[in-house]
Order: C-alpha cells, then structure tokens, then sequence
C-alpha cells in the first residue's frame, strides 16, 4: 500500500455501511431455530429473539453455499460435533453484530480529558500512582475503539513524558480480529477522528490504496489484540485494567449473561479503575459491587466517597 504523511482530510466521502449482510432466506424448520438459539447462547453468552430468525439464515446462507451444504438441518450437524470448534467459531462470527466507529460516543472520551487524564497525571506527580495505564476494551469489533482511545492517551499521556499506555482490544469474533490488527480503514471514516489525531496517527493512501487510511506503526505498537469470549467462565488474560471499555456488547446478552460477564470484567478491573458501558446499557440492578459516577461509567463502591449532602444524612 503506498502511504504518505502528513494526513490529508477527505470530509468529502461518505461513511461507508457497515458490511453488507447476505439476503435473509425463508424460514427454518419448526424447531430447528431454537436448537440454533440455545447453541449461540451456550457458546457466546448471545440470545437471538425469535424475530432473528430470518437474520440467522441470511446470515448463515452464504456460509452454507461456501461448504456445500444444501439445509440449516445439515449445518446444524456439522456445527455441534464435537469436532468442529472452529466451526462454531465461524457460526459465531456470522451473527455477531459488529458496528463500530472511531470516537464513538464522544461523551466518554470527553470524561477522559475532563477527569481520568488530569487525575492520573495529578496521581503520578504525586508519586501515589505509577506511568504505567492498562486500558482494555472488551468487545472492540474492527479495532476504531481501542485505536480512538491510544490516539487520545497517547496524545495526554505520550511515552516521552515517561508513560507507557498499553491497549488491549479483544473480542469474539476472528473476523473482525483480522481487521482490527490489519488497521486499514475506508478513508471515507476520517471523518469520525479528529484533524489533530489524524495528522499524528493515521497514514493515508495513495494511487491503487487511495480509499484507504492506515493507523500508523507508532500508534500500532501500544495496541494487541486477542480473541475473547466474554461469557467463558475465564478470561486467557493476566493482570488487572485501569480502564475497561465493554460498550454496546452488554445489550446482546440477556440479565444472567449479562451479570457473568460482569463479573468477570471486575476480577481484572483495577481497585480504582472505571467500567464504560454503552450509552444504551445500564448496570443497574446488578448484585455486583459497582457505582455509577456517571451514567454508564462505573466504579467499585468502595471506591465511591460519599459527597458531603450524603455524609450530613450518616
Ligand atoms: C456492536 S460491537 C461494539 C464495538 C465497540 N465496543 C463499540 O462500542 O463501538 C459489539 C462487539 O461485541 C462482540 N461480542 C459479542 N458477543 C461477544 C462475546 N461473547 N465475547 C466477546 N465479544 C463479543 C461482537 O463480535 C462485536 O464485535
């Protein structure tokens, strides 16, 4: 791909759609939908209403021409032997839901500038924290979320300043895996980052790769990516986050799902760490140790001091 530098905006495309789904075919079997639903949820912790029907097999229809596979009948076969692991991993990257932007929900990335950012250089100056930050985003698609929050930490917190900002960006699906670690974007979403990470992190192309952007090696090194199944009951991760993304995941879950993957993004959550959930998400009535300190970002409890009112009530 032939790159140049500095990055030239390109406001005059379009936001490309997110892929382009295959027809959805007729119906499934009586029954059949339901064998499809208990397997997803055992596997991905995902529960498809019954008004997914039509998308599963239009989603799965492409898949079946690829192998030869002429029913959902026989497919369902194949995908539950016990053999065929990969297979399911491959079922369930057709029905995961994978859109995504750079910056997106612009309120969080706000939050981190007005608040997490001056509070841990405040911390570190005050020698009560290291430089080291761990930020993870759980369930990152194509890679725009972890990328958007190393351009934004790496620009407040850069390595020259002594600190060492590492990103981990995980989620279910290989397919997206691949991109995310590839990161080369449609050019026409230069328009969801900011002109001045742009410029210092993103490559554009040139001549045959002119559609296309790429996130630049400096920004690359601090980002890894892995494959995660948030709903395993253990996480092949070590340590704990400072940070930890799970935004627009948690809405394809139902409650006990919901509840065990929270559980298990707490046992790597820091002591004071924060939990940023969707705008859409809320993890109100969860029996876990957590308070809101805004809608949608999250802390242990006893993390929380209470405000003076609170206190004059004790
Ligand atoms: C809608 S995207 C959200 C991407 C990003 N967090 C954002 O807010 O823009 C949801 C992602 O969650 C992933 N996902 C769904 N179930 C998962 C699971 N059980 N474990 C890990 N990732 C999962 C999907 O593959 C998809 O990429």
């Amino acid at each position: 791909m032939q790159l140049s530098r500095p990055y030239m905006s390109a406001r005059e495309q379009n936001t490309t759609k997110s892929r382009a789904l295959a027809e959805p075919q007729s119906a499934l079997p009586p029954g059949l939908f339901v064998k499809y639903q208990s397997l997803i949820y055992r596997e991905a912790g995902i529960w498809l209403g019954t008004h997914k029907e039509a998308l599963l097999s239009g989603r799965l229809a492409k898949r079946l021409r690829l192998l030869g596979i002429e029913s959902m009948a026989e497919y369902y076969k194949l995908v539950t032997h016990p053999d065929q692991q990969h297979e399911r991993s491959v079922l369930i990257d057709c029905i995961t839901t994978n859109e995504t932007h750079f910056f997106r929900e612009s309120r969080h990335f706000d939050f981190l500038v007005s608040d997490v950012i001056p509070k841990l250089q405040q911390q570190a100056s005050s020698g009560t924290r290291s430089k080291q930050i761990r930020v993870w985003s759980a369930g990152c698609s194509s890679g725009e979320e972890p990328y958007s929050l190393a351009m934004m930490l790496q620009s407040f917190l850069p390595a020259e300043d002594g600190w060492d900002v590492e990103i981990l960006g995980t989620d279910i699906s290989t397919r997206v895996l691949e991109r995310a670690r590839e990161g080369l974007y449609p050019i026409a979403k230069s328009q969801e980052i900011p002109t001045k990470y742009l410029r210092e992190f993103m490559l554009r192309g040139q001549g045959e790769s002119a559609a296309l952007m790429k996130v630049d090696a400096k920004l690359q090194k601090h980002v890894r990516f892995a494959r995660l199944n948030l709903h395993a009951d253990h996480y092949p991760i070590s340590g704990e986050f400072d940070l930890i993304f799970c935004r627009n995941v948690l809405i394809y879950f139902d409650q006990s799902s919901k509840e065990k993957v929270v559980a298990g993004l707490l046992r790597h959550l820091s002591p004071a760490g924060l939990l940023f959930v969707g705008h859409a998400e809320n993890l109100n009535g969860m029996a876990h140790d957590l308070k809101s300190i805004v809608p949608t970002i999250y802390t242990r409890a006893s993390n929380v001091v209470p405000d003076k009112k609170s206190r004059a009530h004790e």
